[in-house]
């Protein structure tokens, strides 16, 4: 089946409040009658409930969990984040097709996302679990006129962006754990990998992998992250209709990247902070030359942690992970 006409008929079926005929499906796309009557029995296999009504038409009446762009668009109001999407079924990783297509100019605002990665990237060279028909993986291709070094702020935005659409869709209060792990309850439940294509003065484009595990049950979680990791389905006692998670990211996230080309950083950091978990905490933070222990004092303008140690020195944290250990 034809992606775009695919796409076309999902969403011209959900769109509309009342059955739509056969022959205004046909005249709309483009094509005969007995195509859409395949097409219906194609979203059937998939899942998708037709409802066919004599001399009414089609109309949907329940959906798969999926994450197909044209669920995703559905009522999405924006106008540049997310209005290109590339879907895979499985992908190795959708950083590194989201690269490819900044290289090959790809507009500001795509987004490549997957039901499964093969081999998912998580910061500081770790893998990141993937598994299939239950999470979001995704990422989202940025082009802002910024230095480099601004580009952790993007980082930050894109924490607060998911924290807000989390709140939306499942009414769960997630906080951030700098730079920007999502945790719930102290569990991750989002990890965001921001990655650039820069000059030494430009960005070309900011790319924003973020991970979501969304419906992904507790058994499926590898041995070794039971213990850190869960999900939204497991702290909210719901099954979540991803394609609607991912579209209120992409509302909040335009939004917010609107605010901060007019604004700056400013009014992001004050949001970013209220939803912080670990400011004014004891923090141990290990980075690739030690280990500090201290009390985390808040983020510069630049996005910066400032941890204090015991000694009343303030260090400035670049890069780390950053423990809190019960108090
Ligand atoms: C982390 O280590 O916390 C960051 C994890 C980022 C995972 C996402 S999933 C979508 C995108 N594609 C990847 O391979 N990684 C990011």
């Amino acid at each position: 089946m034809q992606s775009s006409t695919r796409e076309r008929l999902i969403s011209l079926l959900s769109e509309s409040d009342d059955h739509m005929s056969g022959q205004k499906l046909s005249e709309i796309i483009g094509c005969s009658r007995t195509a859409i009557w395949k097409h219906i029995e194609e979203l059937r296999k998939e899942g998708y409930v037709v409802e066919a009504v004599q001399k009414k038409g089609y109309r949907i009446i329940d959906r798969p969990n999926n994450l197909h762009p044209g669920e995703i668009k559905h009522h999405m109001e924006t106008e540049k984040i997310g209005q290109v999407i590339h879907y895979e079924p499985s992908v190795t990783s959708t950083q590194e097709i989201a690269h490819k297509f900044a290289l090959n100019d790809a507009e500001e605002g795509t987004i490549v996302i997957a039901d499964e990665q093969t081999l998912g990237k998580g910061r500081l060279g770790r893998s990141w679990h993937s598994p299939k028909g239950n999470g979001i993986w995704m990422s989202i291709i940025l082009r802002p006129n910024i230095p480099p070094q601004r580009a952790p702020q993007l980082t930050l935005l894109a924490a607060v962006s998911v924290v807000q659409g989390i709140k939306e869709v499942t009414d769960l209060d997630a906080q951030i754990k700098w730079p920007n792990d999502i945790l719930i309850e102290g569990k991750k439940v989002v990890g965001i990998l921001t990655e650039l294509q820069a000059e030494a003065d430009r960005v070309n484009s900011v790319i924003i992998g973020i991970g979501i595990n969304v419906n992904t049950p507790e058994e499926v979680f590898p041995e070794e992250i039971k213990k850190i990791a869960t999900s939204l389905k497991v702290q909210s006692g719901k099954e979540i209709e991803r394609a609607h998670l991912v579209r209120a990211i992409m509302e909040k996230m335009e939004k917010l990247y609107h605010l901060y080309l007019e604004h700056g950083f400013a009014p992001i950091k004050l949001l970013w902070e209220g939803s912080a978990a670990s400011l004014g905490r004891r923090v141990k933070v290990r980075t690739i030359t030690g280990e500090l222990y201290g009390k985390a004092k808040g983020i510069t303008e630049e996005g910066v942690l400032l941890v204090e140690d015991d000694e009343g020195e303030v260090h400035r944290v670049y890069s780390a992970d950053i423990e809190l250990p019960q108090n």
